[in-house]
């Protein structure tokens, strides 16, 4: 049984997978139509969303599964103290998958480590976002026909864009990407990222301020929003939130085959001059996003069938992990991590050099 809690949890191999099985179910829709009869999704939303949510649910009904859902963590047993393993270990007894987005990082690890059902992370704070980036690879598939060789642009906030970070991580399997990480100073990516994804993999890779110096040279412009939820200080939000604008102007300078991406939901950041431009390819990206939760639940699901006595735990199987008296003794410092608020959750250490950990949950580097 497998979860998804971060993207390289998934080999380059089986994201080629996904993408030819959500190309056949566009192009076969009706064979798809009754594989998860009897099946049942739970989405476990502790964050406001539009697009993650009812995509989870309109893919499995679509496969012929139905859902149950939790979409405001005040009406639950959250709102009562109730950990999310706890959440997680309930739910299980209800569903045959879980889909779960938290605003703490590793919460959807957390839950996957008790449960003994498939968990997609839909969303864990600033960490990762999996399937915002199978929607991001699905349109660049479809749009560019190929990820290497690409120059992509990230704009806006690096620092807690967890898209971005997913993203960057699902490119760095591929040959020859070059990234421009576009974004403040107060908003660059996390050194983890450069740490353990950038450097490792050999990416080529500039930080600047400037998008419009950039904008010529960009195959993909991925514009994403200030995340005023993100901030612990607002009057930094209110310095930053309007650091970059992309409209019709300024694509004038970008190349003719560019395509413009944003995860949405958009505030300001692209101005509504630039969408019908035929480049601007973030409303194709929400579509994508409904055929890869389906690839990927009719992909889990059938892998839990056929392993049902496994447990696939990404980063935590992945990596070499700290022993278990050892972790115990550790602590992670990161007060976004879901280990702070809810510190039943058992630590979980990974390293893979045998010498530098970080927390499984959050990837922040132990002291
Ligand atoms: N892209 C995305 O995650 O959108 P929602 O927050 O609406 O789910």
């Amino acid at each position: 049984m497998k979860s998804v809690i971060d993207i390289l949890d998934l080999s380059k191999e089986e994201v080629q997978e996904l993408l030819d099985s959500a190309m056949d179910m566009i192009a076969h829709p009706a064979q798809y139509r009754k594989v998860l009869e009897g099946k049942k999704l739970a989405t476990l939303f502790y964050e406001p969303s539009t697009r993650t949510r009812l995509s989870f649910e309109a893919a499995m009904l679509e496969l012929g599964g139905t859902v149950i859902s939790m979409a405001d963590a005040n009406s639950s047993s959250a709102a009562k103290g109730e950990t999310v393993i706890d959440t997680a270990r309930v739910v299980s007894n209800y569903a045959d998958i879980i889909a779960m987005r938290h605003f703490k990082e590793g919460a959807a690890l957390a839950a996957a480590s008790k449960g003994w059902i498939p968990v997609i992370n839909a969303g864990d704070g600033g960490h990762c976002h999996p399937t915002q980036t199978t929607a991001d690879l699905l349109t660049i598939y479809r749009e560019k026909g190929h990820f290497d060789g690409l120059t992509v642009g990230f704009v806006g906030d690096l620092k807690y864009g967890r898209t971005v970070h997913s993203l960057i991580n699902a490119l760095s399997r591929y040959e020859n990407i070059r990234l421009v990480l576009i974004s403040p100073k107060e908003l660059a990516l996390p050194q983890y990222m450069i740490d353990n994804t950038i450097r490792p993999a050999g990416m080529e890779y500039v930080e600047t301020t400037s998008l419009e110096d950039s904008i010529p040279q960009l195959d993909i412009i991925y514009m994403t929003r200030i995340q005023k939820e993100r901030f612990d200080d607002q009057d930094e939000y209110e310095r930053l939130k309007d650091s970059y604008v992309l409209d019709a102007a300024k694509m004038q300078s970008a190349k003719a085959d560019c395509i413009v991406m944003h995860p949405l939901p958009r505030v300001n950041e692209i101005a509504v001059d630039v969408d019908d431009d035929p480049r601007a390819c973030y409303f194709k990206q929400v579509l994508n996003g409904k055929y890869m939760r389906r690839a990927m639940i009719l992909k889990l699901m059938r892998d839990a069938e056929e392993h049902p006595d496994t447990k696939e735990l990404g980063i935590a199987t992945r990596l070499k992990r700290m022993p278990d008296e050892q972790a115990k003794r550790c602590k992670c410092g990161n007060p976004k991590c879901i280990t702070f608020t809810e510190p039943s959750t058992p630590n979980i250490f990974v390293t893979e050099d045998g010498t530098n950990y970080r927390c499984a949950y959050c990837e922040t580097a132990l002291k």
